[in-house]
């Protein structure tokens, strides 16, 4: 055999490891990983048949051609190898149907399969409640301010017209933080009620103020479905001159128009708290029971009197609605506690 079929044998070479390298770069998936080894390396392969050729060649250019087709065998082996390494390793990402159809790079995404859709979080039922009730509100003119959750019993309780010895400090069984701190504040406690933000707004400003106060509160509960130790209010308060029970009840009608629609009944009833006078409640109509839903009341002049207000010049009204209660309303929830129980089936409905 002649040099020139030496060169041939070479050139064949060169090109069939272009070929296959270019191959192996574009076989995507196990299954097209082990044609292109079949169709290279394989016993009836390609490179196979060009050692098989060598036969024809002269000695010393069989000598090289043969060393040249060995060494390519081996970088095919080894190239080959880290293919199959780097495809099992993404293999998460190559679906079982996108080999050697989809033409791109193992581990490459194949755009035609279905998405895994990803679980979006989304704000927790109570949140988006009263965020629902502080923009009605604000549209009606209160601003919103916010509060601690541990609180000082002056706040909580005496400025709100509710002293130590008062029996109505039983309707709020409290969990305190520090009982016995005789400080200025008193003791130390997890707020029983947002009503606290009437006294502390009071004391930084003069009227007119018209505010609402969200947040959570804490008591000492027999939890059942309608009670939980730990829950939510929105506070009011709007405090001017010449303000009277006809604004608490307009305002309070107007907030449940917004959050029923007209159509729902609603009821004022009597009630005492400490902190005004008349005091009343406010029930919802649901499927012909009624649900109470927040209590109100004028300002007593006591608690005006407690933050250096002229109750002879001012008067207003207060309100505290508890958010979980309307939502249980409004989306028909039996029970309140799936509220703090975290249970995604609940949660996810909102
Ligand atoms: N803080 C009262 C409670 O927790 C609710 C309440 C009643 C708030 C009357 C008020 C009010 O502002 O005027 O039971």
């Amino acid at each position: 055999m002649t040099s020139s079929g030496a060169a041939d044998t070479e050139e064949s070479i060169t090109s069939l490891k272009d070929e296959a390298l270019a191959g192996l770069a574009a076989a995507s998936g196990a299954e097209a990983l082990e044609q292109w080894r079949v169709e290279f390396l394989g016993r009836k392969g390609r490179l196979t048949g060009v050692l098989r050729n060598l036969g024809s060649l002269d000695e010393s250019a069989r000598r090289s051609a043969g060393a040249a087709a060995n060494r390519l065998k081996g970088e095919l082996e080894a190239a080959f190898d880290e293919r199959r390494t780097a495809s099992q390793r993404s293999g998460t990402e190559t679906g079982p149907g996108d080999s050697g159809r989809s033409g791109g790079r193992t581990g490459a995404i194949d755009v035609t399969l279905p998405g895994r859709r990803s679980r979006t979080g989304r704000l927790h039922p109570s949140t988006q409640m009263i965020r629902e009730m502080l923009e009605a509100f604000n549209e009606m003119g209160f601003q919103t301010v916010e509060g601690n959750e541990v609180e000082l019993e002056r706040y909580n309780f005496d400025m709100l017209n509710l002293p130590a010895d008062h029996p109505a400090r039983d309707m709020q069984d409290t969990i305190w933080i520090d009982r016995s701190s005789r400080s200025e504040g008193g003791g130390v406690l997890l707020r029983t009620q947002t009503s606290p933000m009437q006294p502390r707004t009071m004391e930084k400003q003069d009227p007119p103020v018209r505010i609402v106060s969200p947040g959570k509160c804490f008591r000492i509960e027999a939890t059942d479905a309608t009670h939980e130790w730990q829950f939510h209010q929105v506070e009011g308060l709007a405090v001017d001159e010449g303000l009277s029970f006809a604004d608490l009840k307009g305002t309070l009608y107007e907030f449940a128009r917004r959050i029923f629609g007209a159509g729902r009944k609603v009821r004022f009833r009597c009630d005492f708290f400490p902190f005004v006078e008349p005091g009343v409640d406010m029930s919802v109509d649901w499927n012909g029971r009624w649900v109470e839903i927040l209590g109100a009341g004028m300002v007593h002049p006591q608690v005006l009197r407690n933050v250096g207000y002229d109750p002879e010049k001012y008067t207003g009204f207060a309100f505290g609605v508890g958010p979980e209660r309307v939502a249980m309303l409004k989306y028909g929830i039996e029970d309140i506690r799936h509220f703090f129980s975290n249970d995604l089936r609940f949660l996810s409905q909102f």
